[in-house]
């Protein structure tokens, strides 16, 4: 073997161990949130309708296009939170389902702040931007897991 292969290989294997290495430290040590898998489902619907919702806002707000900002941010407000089933509601840890209640009371917000004609479309996107430190900090702290 040529001093050049034997630095390549020497380089390949340290590459491997280092990355074999930082997969065995990627341990989730989040909280775990106990549902059943249907409520993990429901839960992981109104997430993807947060993100398709806070993209929406943001490009409405963008374009100062007030109306579909409250068109976009209504739907995504108290009658979401209204109609969750009851027993999710109640294995949510209350630390956790306090974020979530706050998010969807975030976007009855905007809806109300856009409704206004004198709407100003930075303030949404300050109350957008607040909004999505709920999302990092929850995504943080929690992870979802199914009880069997
Ligand atoms: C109350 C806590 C909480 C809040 C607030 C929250 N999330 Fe989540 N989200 C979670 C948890 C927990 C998961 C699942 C993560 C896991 O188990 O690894 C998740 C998963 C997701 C997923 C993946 C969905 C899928 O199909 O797998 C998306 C997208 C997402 N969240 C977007 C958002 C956005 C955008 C916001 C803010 C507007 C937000 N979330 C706010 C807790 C939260």
């Amino acid at each position: 073997m040529t001093k050049r292969q034997q630095r390549t290989l020497l380089t390949t294997l340290f590459i491997m161990v280092c990355t074999m290495a930082s997969t065995a430290q990627a341990v989730d040590t989040r909280k775990a949130v106990w549902l059943t898998a249907d409520e993990r489902e429901v839960v992981l619907i109104e997430m993807r309708n947060f993100l398709r919702g806070s993209q929406q806002v943001l490009e409405h707000s963008l374009n100062e296009d007030m109306k579909m900002v409250e068109r976009t941010a209504k739907p995504l407000g108290l009658k979401m939170l209204k109609n969750l089933p009851k027993e999710l509601k109640e294995d949510m840890p209350p630390s956790f389902f306090a974020m979530f209640k706050t998010l969807h009371y975030g976007f009855a917000e905007i809806a109300d702040i856009s409704k206004s004609p004198t709407a100003n479309s930075k303030v949404v996107l300050q109350k957008l931007a607040n909004m999505q430190k709920l999302c990092v900090s929850c995504h943080a702290t929690y992870q979802l897991k199914v009880k069997k």
